[in-house]
C-alpha cells in the first residue's frame, strides 16, 4: 500500500493533478497494488482557507506518507501579500522542512515534439540529461539577508555536508546513466564555488569510472543552447540550478512536458516544473503531461518501480506519437486536445 498526499494548489494544479490521478488509479488496478490518496490545501488555495498558505496540518501529512504529489501554487491574486505570506515562501518552507535537498529535473525530448522546440531539430534531438539542483541551501536560505532603504544582502553559502550528499546521488545516477557528471559553478569568482568544487571532486574519487568536468555557470547557460546532447548528469546549487533548469526545459519544447521530483533522506515531493497558468486555468486546456512523468519519477524513486516508470514514459510517447497534442505544445494551425482528453489517450495507451 503506498500513501499518497496529494496538492492540487491553484490555477491549472487541480485539473492536471486530477489526470495523474487518473494515471495512479488505472495503474493500480493493471497491477494490483494498493494506492491511498489524501488531499490537502497549499498555495493561495490554502490561503483563502486558513489564513496560511502552509498550514501545519498539511506540513504533517507530508512528513506521513510514501510521497507527494503538487500541482502548482500561486497567481495573481496572492501575489501583492508580504514576502513571507507569499506562496514561493511556503514552497521554500515546505522544502526545508521535509529536508528535499535534491531536486532532479531531466531533460529529455520526445522524438515526436522535436520540432516545438525554439531551437533547431538538429541540435535538440536527441538530448538526453538530468539536473541535479541542491535545494534546501545556497543563496535562498544563506544568514544574513535582508533590504533596507539604501542597501540590499543575501548570502551564498555551502557547507560540505550539503555539497557532499548532493554531488554522492547525482555521482549514483551517473553509473545507472551515460557515466558523466559536469559540475557547475562559478569558482573563477566566488569562494563558495571553490569549496563546492573541491568537495565535489573529493567525492568524485569514490566513484572512479565515472568522468567529472567542472563548467563556470556562464560558459553552461551557453553550452546548454550550442550542444545539449553533450550533457549527461548536471549537478549545481540552488541559484544556478533553477536558472539552468528553466533553459533545459525550454529545449524541449515546453515547459508543460517536464516533470521533477525533490528528494531528501526520508521525504519526497513529485511535481510539474510549470507553474499555475492562471491565465489558463479551468479552461480544460492545460497539458497534463509533465504531471503524469512526475507519478513516473515517484514510480522510479520512492517506490522503486522503474518498470512502471518506463510504462507510464511508453504511454506518454505512444499518445504522442498518435498525434495528440494539447495547445502549448501544438504548431499553428493543428488543432489541441482538451486536458482530460490527453489523459484519457494516455490512460488507454497503459493498457488494461
Ligand atoms: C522553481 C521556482 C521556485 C524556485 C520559486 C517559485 C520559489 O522557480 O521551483 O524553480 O526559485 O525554486
Ligand atoms: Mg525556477
Amino acid at each position: 500500500m503506498y500513501k499518497i498526499v496529494s496538492i492540487p494548489g491553484d490555477g491549472i494544479g487541480p485539473e492536471v493533478v486530477a489526470g495523474a490521478l487518473e494515471i495512479l488509479n488505472r495503474l493500480s488496478q493493471k497491477h494490483g497494488f494498493e494506492i491511498v490518496v489524501e488531499e490537502h490545501p497549499f498555495g493561495g488555495a490554502s490561503y483563502d482557507l486558513h489564513g496560511e498558505m502552509l498550514t501545519d496540518e498539511t506540513l504533517e501529512a507530508c512528513r506521513n506518507c510514501d510521497a507527494v504529489l503538487l500541482g502548482a501554487v500561486g497567481g495573481p491574486k496572492w501575489e501583492s501579500l508580504p514576502h513571507e505570506h507569499k506562496p514561493e515562501a511556503a514552497l521554500l518552507k515546505i522544502r526545508r522542512e521535509l529536508g528535499l535537498f535534491a531536486n532532479l529535473r531531466p531533460a529529455k525530448v520526445y522524438d515526436a515534439l522535436v520540432e516545438a522546440s525554439s531551437l533547431k531539430a538538429d541540435v535538440v534531438g536527441g538530448t538526453d540529461f538530468i539536473v541535479f539542483r541542491e535545494l534546501t541551501g545556497g543563496i535562498y536560505f544563506g544568514q544574513p539577508r535582508g533590504y533596507d532603504e539604501n542597501k540590499g544582502w543575501n548570502t551564498m553559502v555551502y557547507e560540505r555536508y550539503e555539497v557532499e550528499r548532493i554531488a554522492r546521488i547525482a555521482f549514483e545516477a551517473a553509473q545507472k546513466r551515460g557515466g558523466k557528471v559536469t559540475s557547475i559553478d562559478k569558482a573563477n569568482v566566488l569562494e563558495v564555488s571553490q569549496l563546492w568544487r573541491n568537495v565535489v571532486h573529493e567525492v568524485h574519487r569514490d566513484f572512479p569510472e565515472i568522468e567529472l568536468s567542472d563548467m563556470y555557470v556562464d560558459n553552461a547557460a551557453m553550452q546548454i543552447v550550442r550542444n545539449p546532447k553533450q550533457f549527461d548528469v548536471i549537478v549545481t546549487g540552488n541559484l544556478f540550478g533553477d536558472i539552468l533548469s528553466d533553459i533545459a526545459g525550454m529545449i524541449t519544447g515546453s515547459l508543460g512536458m517536464l516533470p521533477s521530483a525533490s528528494i531528501g533522506k526520508s521525504h519526497a515531493l513529485y511535481e510539474p516544473i510549470h507553474g499555475s497558468a492562471p491565465d489558463i486555468a479551468g479552461q480544460n486546456r492545460a497539458n497534463p503531461i509533465a504531471t503524469i512523468a512526475s507519478v513516473a519519477m515517484m514510480f522510479e524513486h520512492s517506490f522503486c518501480m522503474p518498470d512502471i516508470a518506463d510504462e507510464i514514459y511508453g504511454a506518454i510517447e505512444a499518445t504522442l506519437a498518435e498525434g495528440l497534442r494539447t495547445a502549448d505544445i501544438a504548431n499553428t494551425g493543428r488543432s489541441a486536445v482538451s486536458t482530460t482528453e490527453m489523459t484519457a489517450a494516455i490512460v488507454r495507451n497503459l493498457g488494461a
